[in-house]
């Protein structure tokens, strides 16, 4: 309840008409969004507050809740206040996913900072993710009905693990197989700030299922290039241990990797044929059109500075670096 207490304290963040408002009230909605999470996860176990710490410390892109708090202002929200906890909660859950992603996938670097398996092992790793995805009840436990659309998030984000790592097991990642994947792992839970933020607007059907399917669009276009930056990308440039996925068979280069690549070739000789193939660019070509369709969905709401940020959050996506 400490925390429900917190965003009581807070100076409501409101937003007016204006591009610069706009800004500055997202600003401080996430320095609060931070300050909930930090206290949320002050535990009396000295490992799960440090290691919880750690990972929250090292920041992130905090996509997701920045679009919660815009579909919330895109949907006519007012004062962002309500939507910090939510949005907390949001970026715990994404937080928990990215600590156990590291046991799976032996990631030893997140965020630009050793992760928490190579800090504190994978025991202390898998129980600070667990402990993060509990405080994401505790946090939303006020918001009734809103609760079930994170929880569908999350399932699906399991099921999406759960997927890639039984496809890879079994030697059948295909191409629908890694759209599935990808749907459950990464779209579900960009789907579910931005309908969350909407319906904590009071936004219409049209307005709330548009900002979902604009979340989800966006959702599957950010894993396709997360999975080429894991190609293209160094570790110091992404902030994460780059590529993993060629090197355990996942993302989007296991499913379409030259048929003259035999299982002996070392995996730099793999990653030279990927990167000279065509297989990038048609993923690129893919992301932007997927993009492009999420700006379609926003077409049914009023023009505003928040729906102008949406597009701006949107080409971001193709555009980053990491
Ligand atoms: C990483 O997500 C996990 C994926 C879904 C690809 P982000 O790239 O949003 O991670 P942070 O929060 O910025 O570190
Ligand atoms: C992203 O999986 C989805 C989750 C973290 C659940 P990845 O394994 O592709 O993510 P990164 O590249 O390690 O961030
Ligand atoms: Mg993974
Ligand atoms: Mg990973």
């Amino acid at each position: 309840m400490a925390t429900q207490n917190a965003a009581k304290d807070l100076p409501g963040v409101a937003i007016t008409a204006d591009v610069a408002s706009l800004t500055e009230a997202v600003q401080q909605a996430l320095e609060a969004i931070q300050a909930a999470m930090f206290e949320v996860v002050d535990s009396e176990i000295t490992v799960l507050r440090d290691a919880s710490r750690h990972i929250l410390e090292a920041g992130g892109k905090r996509i997701r809740p920045r679009l919660a708090l815009l579909s919330f202002a895109a949907a006519g929200g007012v004062d962002m206040t309500p939507v910090i906890p939510v949005a907390a909660a949001i970026e715990l859950m994404h937080t928990a996913s990215v600590v156990h992603d590291d046991i799976n996938d032996h990631g030893v670097v997140r965020r630009g900072r050793p992760s928490v398996n190579a800090i504190w092992g994978r025991t202390f790793a898998l129980l600070t993710g667990d402990y993060l995805f509990a405080k994401v009840y505790e946090l939303m436990a006020p918001y009734k009905d809103l609760n079930m659309i994170l929880a569908e998030a999350s399932v699906a984000l399991v099921e999406g693990e759960t997927l890639q790592a039984a496809a890879v097991k079994e030697n059948r990642l295909s191409r629908e197989v890694y759209y599935d994947i990808i749907s459950r792992k990464t779209a579900a839970l960009f789907r579910a700030p931005a309908r969350l933020g909407a319906e904590l607007a009071g936004g219409t059907r049209a307005h709330v299922n548009a900002l979902a399917e604009f979340g989800y669009r966006i959702g599957l276009a950010f894993q396709i290039v997360d999975d080429i930056l894991d190609l293209t990308g160094t570790t110091e440039t992404i902030g994460k241990s780059a590529g993993l996925d060629l090197a355990q068979g996942k993302g989007f280069a296991a499913v379409t990797s030259p048929d003259e690549v035999t299982s002996d070739d070392p995996m730099e000789t793999i990653k030279e044929r990927v990167l000279k193939g065509t297989a990038v660019e048609e993923a690129r070509v893919m992301a932007r059109s997927l993009v492009a369709s999420a700006i379609a969905e926003l077409d049914v709401l009023p023009d505003s500075p928040a729906k102008d940020a949406l597009i701006e959050l949107a080409n971001q996506v193709i555009d980053r670096e990491f």
